[in-house]
């Protein structure tokens, strides 16, 4: 089984899931375990892989790097059947460091060029300097298409409303905001999902449960009672609920082979939730009936 893909808004088509790599390549006696778990995530039909500049100081994407080579020459894939999202920091998101950065990634992964290109979180450089760096970059070849991370309702109007001096609506050109959204943090259900611009969920296991704020997850009745239903995990049913969510891309991240074949099987529609279960975790973990900032870690 296969990992589905959505429409983005030029027309591309981008996987429905990945995985991510934050906490990779900060420790050189986890290299391997960390090489071989995006491997074979690749080996399994992972074709989405999340990185950042940030992620190890560059550490992440020398891990991500790695594999992919393995994957490349191994015969599994071709860099074309990969689709690499990485993030640069906000600071270096201006005209003086952007370039650097983006040229930086490319070369610690080695792929070429990056087929999505997120601001990680909004910082002080001007969003509309960034904006027009990230079509030069498009323009130069050496990213696809790009998009935004941690971005609320505010930030995506500020965003939308950018021109170019040919009066062309550029920040249009944003084909993902990349948010916090799991089964018990719905903020981005409210307003952010309404602009119709894909969001790509992070942490969709709520880091493994750990930042649940309504204390433990794993003493939920529902998920207790449906996790034996599908005769899988919590955290498959958790995942389950995200990856059902159709304007929504999501990117687990483990280092654990069990785990990876776990998630495969829900992001590959294997362990598929019904209508009626969905509308039970839709109840038991209800969106917030009011906007409320997004939470963002
Ligand atoms: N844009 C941003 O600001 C931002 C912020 C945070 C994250 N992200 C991206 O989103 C990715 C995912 O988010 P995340 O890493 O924060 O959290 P996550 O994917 O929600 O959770 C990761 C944790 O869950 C565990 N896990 C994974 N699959 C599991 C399974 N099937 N059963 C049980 N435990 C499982 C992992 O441990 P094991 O390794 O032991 O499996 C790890 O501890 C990141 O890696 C990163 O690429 C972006």
């Amino acid at each position: 089984m296969t990992i589905q893909s959505i429409q983005l808004k030029d027309g591309s088509f981008i996987p429905k899931g990945g995985v991510g790599t934050w906490e990779m390549g900060e420790n050189e006696f986890e290299e391997e375990l960390e090489v071989e778990s995006i491997y074979k995530s690749i080996e399994l039909g992972v074709r989405l892989i999340d990185t950042a500049e940030m992620y190890g100081e560059g550490g992440a994407e020398r891990v991500a790097g790695k594999a992919i080579q393995k994957a490349i020459s191994n015969g599994i894939v071709k860099r074309e059947d990969l689709y690499i999202v990485s993030k640069v920091y906000p600071f270096n998101a201006g005209r003086k460091n952007i370039f650097n950065s983006c040229e930086n990634s490319i070369k610690r992964l080695g792929v070429g060029y990056l087929d999505l290109y997120l601001l990680h979180w909004r910082g002080r450089i001007p969003l509309k300097e960034t904006v027009s760096c990230m079509e030069q970059l498009v323009k130069e070849k050496k990213i696809r298409r790009w998009g935004v991370s941690n971005f609320d309702v505010e930030d995506m109007e500020e965003l939308l409303s950018i021109r170019n001096k040919d009066n062309e609506k550029i920040g249009e050109n944003c084909v993902v905001n990349q948010v916090l959204y799991h089964i018990a943090s719905r903020e981005a259900d409210t307003e952010l999902i309404k602009f119709g611009i894909p969001l790509m969920a992070y942490s969709p296991l709520a880091r493994a449960g750990t930042i649940v704020r309504q204390g433990s997850i794993f003493k939920n009745k529902l998920l207790l009672k449906l996790k034996e239903k599908y005769n899988c995990t919590i955290f498959q049913i958790m995942l389950a609920f995200v990856h059902s969510k159709p304007n929504v891309i999501t990117i687990p991240k483990s280092t654990h082979i069990n785990h990876l074949c776990e998630n495969y099987d829900v992001l590959s529609d294997k362990i598929k939730l019904s209508e009626e279960d969905l509308k039970l975790l839709d109840e038991e973990f209800p969106a917030p009936t009011e906007r409320r900032p997004i939470d963002m870690i």
